[in-house]
């Protein structure tokens, strides 16, 4: 499963990069927002930093909108994918620039039929927002279960995004779900390393090698 990170903070990318888990970048208004940086701005040096696809939202709701702004932005990188809303007007432009070879990523999915819809305009990634169905008591994690059954019925080629991860738990059930991609925060891919029996180990390791009076050096 790829890992993209869910951020606009430059740093926290360069120091997922150094880990060598970047394999993408998701961007949204919010994100854009927290970042306090100029949008085109910060898409373009995110675009440098990383070969993986970074995804740059839309703002326009209607069609003709999330077209100009789509080639405005799609000019930003080559590794820019096209970030649209599902609504009529969003499957409408995904179909647009899918005939464009321009990479889309669907996203605010909240069904399966809305994936359906998607994978059907050619996008190439869907965005279910998992943690947010988790929100309102739906299982979240049951959506990415059935899209992943739903496309491989029909061999669509859209790649399944999970989004909206909270948490270490999400990242493995996104994984045994067949996500293709999680887009991850930061904070929570550095977690996955982290487990109690792993610190409290090494500890013991590290106390009896240093009785040992020895050094490897
Ligand atoms: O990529 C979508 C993600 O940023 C939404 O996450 O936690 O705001 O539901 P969240």
């Amino acid at each position: 499963m790829k890992f993209f990170a869910d951020t606009a903070i430059v740093d926290d990318l360069k120091a997922l990069d150094e880990l060598g888990l970047l394999d993408g970048v998701t961007t949204n208004p919010t994100l854009i927002a927290k970042s306090g940086r100029d949008f085109k701005e910060v898409i373009a040096e995110i675009c440098s930093l990383t070969e993986g696809p970074v995804s740059a939202e839309v703002a326009a709701l209607d069609f003709s909108g999330m077209v100009a702004e789509g080639e405005c932005l799609a000019t930003l990188g080559s590794n820019v994918v096209v970030k649209l809303p599902l609504t009529l007007d969003g499957l409408k432009a995904c179909r647009y620039f899918s005939g464009k070879a321009v990479k889309t990523n669907v996203t605010l999915c909240f069904s399966a039929n809305q994936a359906l819809l998607a994978a059907k305009a050619g996008a190439t990634y869907i965005s279910p927002f998992v943690g947010r169905l988790d929100d309102i008591n739906t299982d979240g994690m049951e959506l990415i279960r059935e899209i992943r059954v739903i496309y491989d019925n029909y061999e669509f080629g859209t790649e399944i995004l999970a989004a909206s991860i909270r948490s270490a738990n999400h990242v493995k059930e996104a994984a045994l779900a067949g996500a293709d991609i999680a887009t991850i925060p930061p904070a929570v891919i550095k977690g996955l390393a982290n487990h109690v029996l792993t610190a409290k180990g090494l500890e013991q390791f590290t106390k009896d090698w240093q009785a040992t009076g020895q050094s490897i050096l």
